[in-house]
């Protein structure tokens, strides 16, 4: 696994800055700032993703799910999964899982104090080690429903790293009842060239995928209404508000088992 480089552009620290953070480094910003040139948008879709996010967690919360399992998790910020299912299900666990040391450290620090969710650094790509891992197992009911999150991370796999075997070894693995919460970078542009280009030199690459082959992720879940559409489409609430510029490149959408 990488170890920290302050001098590589990472994706989770990009990330950051798009939310206005403070965990991120001179190289990061400076990828930072060319994705912003060719696309201006970029931290309205952050934030929407979030909200995307909190939105569809609160769903899954009010729909009898109690365990949550957040790959991809990034750095912490606001409103992260933990913090929107906990006035809903008291007692709901949450794993989050990152392969990516900054942000391990930052989340363990974050949740040091809280039992019932943990911060575990795991690559998505090897399934396998994941699910076998015994904290993993202490905290995850693997016979009852989880919350399966994967928000803004499987663009970071390329075809070649197939992401679509990873999600459908997790689907088999979780019980009958869990859903998936799924958003993903699309479009083929100019804007789409600019980021492969500067993801490129970054950590992880970015892989812009077609609204067919997003579909292809849900394969063996039910996605539920109003299916795979824009961030601010899904279920929006008074609060969302709507993203203007640059919203089609981004599409998100939850499948149930
Ligand atoms: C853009 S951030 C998304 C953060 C958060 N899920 C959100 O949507 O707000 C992508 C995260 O995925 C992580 N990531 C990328 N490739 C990964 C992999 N193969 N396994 C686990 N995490 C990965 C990165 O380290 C980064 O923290």
């Amino acid at each position: 696994m990488d170890e920290l480089n302050p001098s590589i552009p990472n994706v989770a620290r990009m990330y950051d800055y798009y939310l206005g953070g403070k965990d991120n480094y001179a190289a990061d910003r400076e990828a930072a700032e060319k994705i912003l040139h060719a696309a201006p948008f970029t931290p309205v879709l952050a934030r929407h993703n979030r909200r995307f996010m909190q939105r569809a967690a609160r769903h899954l919360a009010l729909s009898g799910i109690r365990q949550f399992l957040d790959i991809g998790t990034g750095l912490p910020t606001q409103g992260n999964v933990h913090e929107v299912v906990r006035p809903l299900v008291p007692d709901a666990r949450v794993v989050y899982v990152d392969n990516d040391p900054v942000v391990a450290a930052h989340g363990r620090a974050l949740t040091a104090t809280d039992d019932a969710t943990i911060v575990l650094r795991h690559d998505m790509r090897d399934t396998g080690a994941l699910l076998a891992d015994p904290a993993l197992r202490d905290a995850i009911d693997l016979g009852e429903p989880v919350g399966l999150m994967l928000l803004s991370m499987l663009h970071c796999l390329g075809d070649d790293e197939d992401p679509y075997a990873a999600v459908a070894a997790l689907r088999d693995a979780l019980a009958p009842g869990s859903h998936v919460v799924i958003s993903h970078i699309t479009g083929d542009d100019d804007v789409t060239d600019n980021s492969v280009s500067v993801y490129g030199r970054a950590n992880t690459g970015m892989t812009h995928r077609s609204r067919d082959r997003l579909l292809a992720f849900f394969d063996g879940w039910t996605l539920l209404e109003p299916g795979l559409v824009r961030l601010d489409e899904w279920r929006p609430e008074p609060s969302t508000g709507t993203i203007g510029a640059g919203g089609g490149y981004y599409l998100c959408g939850v499948g149930a088992k």
